[in-house]
């Protein structure tokens, strides 16, 4: 399965799933990373990587999200994409986007939803006095962070955690899911069945 990433930032999660694929029997390729922003960190690992690399500028495009999706859209036909994988790209999509790629467009969330969607999930789960949180790969959906979930790790919040401490912790959890998450996906194991996950026997 040929598998593109969307970043925007510093990428140690697209770092995580390109590593995995590598390894002989991962089933899927990434055969691009998209950044929507030039400026994005992960662009160069990506490239020392030896992955395709493309810049797709959303900030021209203002609010014409279609705009954007469109050449986006493109950039993915022109590669044969397959699947999405959404790593800290930080820019929604309309509906329309999303119906297109109904069921085959995972995102990673630094919680454990349903709980702590949106900005700052670290602070969220902080204020809130949770003794777990950790992270959650889903497929998406039009709402933001809201689709049926793949897969979840847990990690103990600690008495003396800050925002920081605890997203270095959950990050180690999200690099070790998002690549089994995917992998499941790409050998169809798992599928979006209108509003749920369905793993299917292995
Ligand atoms: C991660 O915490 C991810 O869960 C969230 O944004 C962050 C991106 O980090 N969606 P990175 O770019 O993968 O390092």
């Amino acid at each position: 399965r040929r598998v593109a990433i969307l970043i925007s930032g510093r990428g140690s999660n697209m770092a995580a799933l390109i590593r995995a694929a590598k390894q002989s029997d991962f089933p899927a390729e990434i055969a691009v990373v998209i950044s929507n922003r030039a400026d994005a960190a992960g662009l160069q690992k990506a490239a020392e990587s030896g992955i395709a690399v493309e810049v797709i500028e959303s900030k021209p495009f203002g609010k014409d999200r279609a705009g954007f999706e469109a050449k986006l859209q493109a950039a993915l036909d022109a590669r044969g994409i397959e699947i999405i994988c959404l790593a800290g790209f930080m820019r929604l999509f309309t509906a329309e986007f999303v119906q297109h790629w109904y069921g085959r467009m995972l995102n990673i969330h630094p919680s454990l939803l349903p709980s702590f969607p949106g900005l700052d999930p670290h602070g969220q789960a902080l204020r809130a006095g949770v003794k777990l949180s950790g992270a959650t790969v889903h497929f998406v959906i039009p709402e933001i962070d809201a689709g049926p979930i793949v897969m979840q790790g847990a990690v103990v919040v600690r008495d003396d955690d800050t925002p920081d401490t605890l997203s270095q912790r959950i990050l180690g959890v999200e690099h070790r899911i998002y690549p089994e998450a995917l992998k499941l996906l790409a050998r169809d194991q798992v599928r979006l069945e209108g509003d749920l996950c369905r793993t299917l026997a292995t």
